[in-house]
């Protein structure tokens, strides 16, 4: 059984409500349950969110330690966090993957949200179709299980 970490930042929590024109209606609750229902037998969807830097970084850790492929929208932590992506580089830097999803397109939006200091360690990055994003980074994880 494989264990695929689905880590999201700050303010991702509120999505359903939050800028609904930009994130869509749905929650995490309903991402959840859209990752679950493809999801292949072997894998489990260990879906998490919080505000905190500190949390998302020891997500991270943990990732490392239990070798698990990683599903990541860091949201605004993706413009400015070193923190956040020496961590997400530890995981790559372990041989496993770690996809940067974002629901939006960042690059079609304002300018400070142009730049990622998390894509340069990312394994890749799926960004502007919604949970449609998580959808296609789970799926190529899948793929490239052993
Ligand atoms: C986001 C894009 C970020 O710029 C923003 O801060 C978010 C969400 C996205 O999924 O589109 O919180 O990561």
């Amino acid at each position: 059984m494989t264990r695929v970490l689905v880590l999201n930042g700050p303010n991702l929590g509120r999505l359903g409500s939050r800028e609904p024109d930009i994130y869509g209606s749905g929650t995490l609750d309903d991402l959840r349950a859209q990752l679950e229902a493809v999801a292949s037998a072997s894998v489990e969807i260990d879906l998490r969110q919080t505000d905190d830097e500190a949390t998302l970084i020891g997500w991270l850790h943990e990732a490392v330690d239990t070798r698990s492929p990683v599903i990541l929208n860091p949201a605004a932590f993706t413009h400015y966090s070193y923190a956040l992506s020496d961590a997400a580089k530890l995981v790559t830097a372990a041989g496993l993957i770690l996809v940067e999803v974002h629901l939006s397109n960042p690059h079609a939006r304002e300018e400070f949200r142009h730049t990622s200091v998390i894509s340069a360690v990312a394994t890749g990055v799926i960004a502007g179709f919604g949970f449609d994003s998580y959808l296609l980074a789970l799926d190529l994880i899948g793929r490239r299980l052993p």
